[in-house]
């Protein structure tokens, strides 16, 4: 249905437009490169569908505003780091009264904001006993550790196509004998059969093979994948995760860090799961670094069993900066002020608009769209597909570059990862508005 010639052809038209809209975005990028690897604060910041990254200039509630003084409506919104909206001002309150009028942003001693989030987790996703990280990979990495500490087995089990952040164990995918590693995967520090095993999402009987080897110590996933398009559970599916992992031994990591979308104890709460533990990051503390993991009470029951266990100084968990004041400060503001309950109400029907006006959009096209919350995500495939690997072979690079460029061109940004698009707290329907026209207007000129 998609004429391979008029894309390339309309891409390259897009492309050229964006580099004629931002000369001083392109020259920062020019100067930035004899200092920063690959030209970028961060590698990924070079995947931009307009040939080279917008910079920033400022960025307010649901807007940012380039370098070259356009401004977006900006559903890309941190890739969920920003899901509250940027510089929340109660957020800021609090990083303000933190670091400037009380003074102390990082230090070596608690501060009493870490026990009322803690709390406030407890009551949002049903785990009582948290402990902070600066990242939700932390987060991960250290609740592995815990698990392969009282399970004592060696191994992981993910979904295929996951992502949980830079976890060694994660980045693997299933091969003809077992895991193996993502194309891709940077310096593996082992072979990735050693410490995993993959079972795709939905694929109950794939996951009671794997777990029966008996050598899982935990499952990590999403309660619905989000990093290669939203893949939704299917019904039964998670009831079937938490009773295989009951029946084998194996505990289960819910990785909340995007599907937090889903309401105020992300899809924990919204969908009555039961983790052992669940993981988040990113929208916490409203951009600050900030990640936590939370543990059932029997599992932390079993983690203090293990005396031998250094947990306090250099036994592979923990870090400097976790749990330091400014980052509590603004989690408390966060979750106190902005992700509230019934900011998630205004988030999910903004969302719900969102994906209305993409559905109709496609119109014809064998395109789907799914909505996890205030997350929305389109793929170029219809029926929704149900696993890692079929959305993965969904993907179209090209496709993706023009429909992100020519949205970017006319002041909508989504995220440059696949085609996500998040409400925060502060977008309006007229933002909501405002996408549905212009990407209708990119499938109208694609398809004419
Ligand atoms: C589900 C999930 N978990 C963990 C992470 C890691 O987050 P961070 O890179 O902030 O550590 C990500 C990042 O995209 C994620 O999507």
């Amino acid at each position: 249905m998609i004429d391979r010639n008029r894309l390339r052809t309309l891409l390259d038209r897009e492309r050229a437009a964006f580099a004629d809209a931002h000369p001083r975005s392109a020259a920062a990028y020019a100067a930035a490169r004899p200092h920063l690897l690959g030209g970028v604060p961060m590698t990924w910041m070079n995947l931009a569908a307009g040939g080279f990254p917008l910079y920033l200039d400022h960025a307010r509630g649901a807007r940012v505003t380039d370098l070259d003084g356009h401004e977006y409506v900006d559903f890309a919104l941190g890739d969920t780091g920003a899901m509250a909206g940027h510089s929340p001002p109660a957020t800021v309150e609090a990083i303000v009264r933190r670091a400037q009028e009380q003074g102390g942003i990082t230090t070596m001693m608690p501060t009493e904001d870490a026990a009322w989030v803690g709390a406030e987790l407890h009551r949002r996703f049903g785990l009582p006993q948290w402990s902070f990280t600066l990242t939700a990979t932390d987060a991960n990495r250290w609740a592995i550790r815990l698990a392969r500490l009282v399970t004592g087995r060696p191994k992981i089990l993910v979904n295929a196509w996951c992502y949980h952040g830079s976890v060694d164990e994660s980045f693997a995918v299933p091969g003809q004998h077992g895991a193996v590693a993502r194309e891709g995967n940077v310096g593996a520090p082992v072979d990735v059969a050693l410490t995993t095993r993959v079972a795709e999402f939905n694929d109950v009987d794939g996951m009671a093979a794997e777990l029966a080897h008996g050598d899982v110590a935990v499952v990590l996933m999403e309660p619905a994948l989000t990093n290669i398009g939203i893949v939704l559970p299917e019904p039964g599916y998670l009831d079937a995760v938490r009773r295989l992992t009951r029946e084998h031994g194996t505990l289960l990591i819910d990785d909340e860090t995007h599907s937090f979308s889903a309401g105020p104890g992300g899809a924990t709460l919204a969908w009555g799961l039961e983790p052992d533990i669940v993981t988040i990051g990113k929208a916490i503390a409203g951009g600050v670094p900030s990640g936590a993991f939370g543990v059932s009470a029997e599992l932390a029951d079993r983690i203090a069993a293990h005396e031998e266990a250094d947990l306090v100084d250099t036994g592979g968990i923990g870090g400097t900066l976790a749990g330091n004041a400014l980052s509590l400060s603004a989690t408390r503001a966060t979750l106190e002020h902005v992700l509230t309950d019934d900011a998630f109400e205004g988030m999910t029907a903004r969302a719900t608009r969102f994906a209305a006006g993409v559905r109709e959009a496609i119109g014809e096209l064998p395109w789907s769209v799914a909505q996890l919350g205030a997350r929305v995500e389109y793929r170029f495939t219809s029926p929704p597909p149900g696993t890692g690997s079929e959305s993965a072979a969904a993907g179209d690079h090209d496709l993706e570059d023009y429909l992100h460029v020519y949205l970017a061109n006319r002041g909508v940004l989504i995220t440059p990862f696949h085609n996500m698009a998040l409400m925060s707290p502060v977008t309006t329907d007229a933002d909501v508005d405002r996408h549905t026209e212009t990407f209708s207007e990119a499938l109208r000129e694609l398809t004419a």
